[in-house]
């Protein structure tokens, strides 16, 4: 990351009140994890008010964040699933979520249909995106994701100049959104670069 946009974490935290934080440096299980230090009170606060039937997450990375979700999982009796393209690193970590009930897929996610089978299977789902190619992937489950999904896509930021590998801003996933009737809900989420949408409607019985 660039110093320009360590700036701007910074920022954003500083304006939350959190003095502690960049993004990197937050740890689950004693992982290092790829997300802003504070973010787990809020995920926390989000799961006490949502519930999910199934949580696909896309970019599993060290399993760190993973670990967290699967242990949430559990407490909503729900499935869970993440997805990487490269296998974890650390066997531990892999046996630990094996062992939380995880499914975990290795594979491109840009060319699987499993996945969008489950996102169209029964029940409300939570997406979440943390791989690579966040704007085609947000343009893409915009479409499959059913009312009441909820989907999070990470590396948001608000700052419409920004343009690293890996971030998107608003105006690429402005029509997404209009288009397939989402609507921005737990607005705090963005202050962790989490953008976090809710479909409400399905447009396609409109047609
Ligand atoms: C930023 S890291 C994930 C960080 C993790 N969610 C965390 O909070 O620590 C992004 C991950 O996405 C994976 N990835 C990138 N492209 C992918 C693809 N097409 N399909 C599946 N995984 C992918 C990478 O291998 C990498 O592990």
């Amino acid at each position: 990351m660039n110093l320009k946009n360590q700036e701007m974490v910074q920022d954003l935290l500083l304006g939350q009140g959190d003095k502690m934080g960049i993004i990197n440096k937050e740890k689950y299980a004693g992982v290092t994890i790829k997300q802003v230090k504070g973010i787990f009170p809020i995920f926390d606060s989000f799961f006490t008010l949502e519930k999910f039937d199934h949580i696909v997450e896309i970019g599993t990375g060290n399993g760190g964040f993973s670990t967290y979700i699967a242990k949430q999982c559990i407490k909503m009796n729900a499935k869970f699933t993440t997805y990487d393209i490269n296998k974890i690193q650390t066997k531990d970590i892999e046996d630990y979520l094996l062992a939380l009930n995880t499914d975990i897929i290795t594979k491109d996610v840009n060319n699987d249909s499993h996945i969008e089978d489950i996102i169209k299977g029964e029940g409300r789902c939570l997406l979440l995106i943390d791989g690579a190619l966040k704007t085609p992937q947000f343009n893409k489950f915009a479409k499959l994701i059913k009312v009441k999904d909820v989907m999070m896509t990470h590396d948001y930021y608000k700052d419409e100049t920004v343009s690293e590998f890996g971030t998107f801003v608003f105006s690429e996933v402005e029509k997404a959104i209009d288009d397939n009737d989402l609507i921005i809900i737990y607005k705090c989420f963005e202050n962790y670069l989490w953008l976090c949408v809710e479909k409400v409607r399905d447009l396609s019985y409109d047609n």
